[in-house]
């Protein structure tokens, strides 16, 4: 991932924490590669208060690591997205960053950040999504394979459509980047918990 971390996702990484401030959740959090950038956001003046979840031991030991290095102030919890360790209306920011690819219930997962952002709190994501035409049906055939191979992440998931379609959130802000080569659409945006929405689950 190392060279694709300077060139393609550096950007969209310094994307989700632009203004950043509050309280903010980093979910899935795995070696703590948004660390650096919070690091930033902290320097550039940025008042944060920060927590981490991730369920691997393996991926949760190297974030301590990287948090320790870079002598970030961040709690990391042992916990998966779709049971989280805190309140309702915790979070002012929650940030997924290539995390919901992989999150195998993804309703209850997004239902849960509905429930720690705080009303008008911002979740930010960024993601590799299924591409469309052919790369769409390669990505559908690969799928199974990848799943098996890539720690359980779904190479053809659509997880912007399911981000856009859900109305307990506004969204403020999203772009598609096709990618170069066209083998992986990247999407990143920004979604509002709607103020006086229900957080219920939206098939409730
Ligand atoms: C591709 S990594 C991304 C890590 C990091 N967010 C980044 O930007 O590089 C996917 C992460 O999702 C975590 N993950 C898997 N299932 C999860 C779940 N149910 N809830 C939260 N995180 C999960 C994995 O352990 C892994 O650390």
């Amino acid at each position: 991932m190392k060279p694709a971390e300077r060139t393609v996702l550096a950007d969209h990484r310094r994307y989700l924490v632009d203004k950043i401030s509050g309280a903010v959740l980093d979910l899935g959090a795995g070696t703590g590669a948004m660390f650096p950038y919070f690091s930033e956001a902290t320097a550039d003046g940025g008042n944060l208060t920060l927590f981490a979840i991730e369920p691997d031991p393996h991926m949760r030991r190297q974030a301590v690591k990287r948090a320790r290095k870079l002598g970030l102030d961040i709690e990391i919890e042992s916990a998966g997205a779709e049971a989280l360790p805190f309140a309702d209306d915790s979070f002012d920011v929650v940030v997924a960053s290539l995390v919901f690819c992989t999150i195998p219930n993804f309703d209850t997962a997004l239902s849960e950040v509905a429930r720690v952002l705080k009303p008008g709190g911002e979740f930010r994501f960024l993601e590799h999504v299924r591409g469309e035409g052919a790369v769409g049906v390669a990505h559908d055939a690969l799928a199974p394979a990848w799943h098996t191979v890539a720690g359980g992440c779904h190479l053809n998931r659509e997880t912007d459509e399911m981000f856009r379609d859900d109305d307990r959130f506004e969204l403020v802000d999203y772009t598609r980047v096709e990618g170069v080569p066209q083998v992986a659409p990247v999407v990143r945006g920004t979604l509002r918990r709607r103020r006086n929405g229900s957080i219920l689950s939206r098939f409730v």
